[in-house]
């Protein structure tokens, strides 16, 4: 299969299908700017919940706060972001298009330095501006926040945080107090951030307007190596993509959690936890753990608040994705918040008095997740097969609904039967919908093309003795049962209670 067009095929079923589109569409869109449709509105709500069941639900101590997304500019001044959260830029002298050094770098193939040798490097390997013959500036730092102004006087600025994090370690005394918290616990959010980036590219990847799903896990520094779960994920395998391994220009290493603690090939305990809870999360999104692996960052890569980061990335023919991030913040925010407020940013920890927690934070990109969903169950139909039409694999978890409710044709009733068991399935709390028009054959094309789990066909059967047949996306085979079965069976389905092959073994194929 030619990979390009797996992007293109992908990108061009989420205009068609309503998964997502551009902003402004009508008028002159920016760019990295998108809007989930109403099938995209599925798959983002599917993807937040399985967050929140692996990172918040599946805890004790993680709560869940949901901020502001403008704040004042003392807050980026604390935390670095004024003066670090940068890219390099540098225009060209005749068509002034605008660039991102290190990306010019990269697309040359040569390794990006760090950013005092970027002049160097633009100079030294003779780069030109790709559009034109033109001369590139000197590079100068170019801020990434979107800076507005609060209110009628001017002077009040503010800006869109670039990530979500902030809220959470400037309530941190606030939470702490009204939940009776006490170390190690964690406070999570799922929110918009913004980033004025130079050139958004790779459609859902790297956009300017976007959704972080960020824990801040909140640790007694002594405490560390000591995380309470551990023995739970000691045994999780991972593959490891150390500095070393990158100096070496080697593949990621194989290697269990516990095996990368104890050889020191990772810092502490903490970060251990998360890559295992990441890893369980890929799967639970139906992304397995052969296709991507988490690469330690290297010094000139780490952002500034940062002691350590492990990025989670994809592996794709076109390309690596980093989808998830997991950085060791230490109490780089909470002292830096304190410092320039005031507020002593302390939690009491018994026989110590107050102390500065450190901070692990495993922090997650929305869009790029969904697209690397898609990219990865994007299935290609067979030219003249039984399924000549390209779908989605979706995972029962994952799909945009659980089951279409078809009538066969619209007469004799058929629709008014097939409408009210929707109503009753939907009332029972599953996630369906309703498709009537055109052929039947038709609609499991287009039920399938955007990934949905199972064709439920109401029939003649079903109006004269009660049966009702269930189409599986994946094994195209159907089953028939009685209707006042189906609720639970579907429920058991998408929970993997049940699988298909059970079904059919308890109820024979139909054909
Ligand atoms: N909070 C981490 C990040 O935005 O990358």
């Amino acid at each position: 299969m030619d990979q390009n067009s797996l992007q293109n095929d992908v990108i061009d079923v989420c205009l068609r299908r309503g998964i997502v589109f551009p902003t402004a569409e009508i008028y002159n869109s920016y760019a990295g700017f998108y809007e989930y449709g109403p099938v995209g509105v599925k798959l983002r709500e599917n993807l937040m919940v399985l967050w929140q069941q692996t990172f918040i639900n599946s805890e004790d101590n993680v709560h869940e706060i949901s901020g502001s997304t403008i704040m004042p500019e003392a807050v980026f001044d604390a935390s670095g972001h004024l003066d670090g959260f940068h890219d390099p830029l540098t225009q060209c002298n005749k068509c002034n298009s605008m660039f991102r050094i290190d990306h010019l770098i990269e697309e040359l193939g040569l390794e990006i330095l760090d950013e005092n040798s970027f002049n160097e490097q633009l100079k030294n390997n003779e780069i030109i501006c790709p559009n034109c013959p033109g001369v590139l500036s000197e590079p100068r730092n170019f801020n990434m926040m979107f800076k507005t102004n609060v209110g009628p006087l001017e002077g009040n600025t503010g800006y869109l945080r670039p990530e979500t994090a902030q809220n959470i370690f400037i309530n941190f005394r606030r939470i702490a107090h009204s939940m009776r918290a006490s170390l190690p616990f964690g406070v999570a959010q799922i929110g918009r951030a913004y980033r004025n980036e130079i050139s958004p590219r790779n459609f859902l990847m790297r956009l300017r307007e976007f959704e972080q799903l960020e824990l801040e896990m909140f640790v007694d520094p002594d405490e560390i190596n000591n995380h309470p779960n551990w023995v739970e994920v000691e045994n999780i395998e991972i593959n490891l993509l150390t500095r070393q391994n990158q100096l070496k220009n080697e593949k990621p290493i194989k290697i269990t959690i516990k095996e990368a603690f104890d050889t020191k090939l990772i810092p502490n305990q903490y970060i251990g936890y998360y890559l295992a809870l990441e890893t369980m999360f890929m799967e639970s999104i139906g992304i397995s753990n052969n296709l991507f692996h988490f690469r330690e960052l290297k010094e000139n890569e780490v952002a500034h608040y940062s002691s350590a980061n492990y990025d989670l990335e994809i592996v794709f023919p076109f390309g690596v994705f980093e989808v998830i991030g997991l950085a060791y913040r230490t109490d780089y925010d909470l002292k830096k918040h304190s410092e320039k407020s005031g507020a002593k940013l302390q939690i009491n920890q018994p026989g110590k008095g107050n102390i500065v927690p450190h901070v692990i934070e495993p922090s997650a990109g929305l869009s790029r997740l969904i697209y690397a969903v898609m990219l990865s169950s994007y299935v290609y139909g067979e030219p003249n097969s039984d399924r000549d039409w390209n779908w989605f694999n979706f995972t029962g978890a994952m799909a945009p609904w659980e089951a279409a409710i078809l009538p066969l044709m619209k007469k004799d009733g058929m629709s008014e039967g097939a409408k009210e068991l929707y109503w009753q399935l939907k009332d029972y709390g599953l996630e369906v919908i309703y498709d009537e028009s055109g052929k039947i054959g038709k609609r499991y094309a287009r039920n399938d093309e955007i990934g949905v789990k199972y064709c439920i066909t109401y029939d003649y059967d079903s109006l004269e003795k009660d049966l009702i047949t269930i189409r599986d996306r994946d094994t195209m085979h159907q089953v028939q049962i009685k209707i006042d079965l189906l609720p639970d069976l579907i429920r058991q389905l998408i929970l993997d209670i049940l699988t298909w092959s059970d079904l059919e073994n308890e109820f024979g194929r139909f054909k």
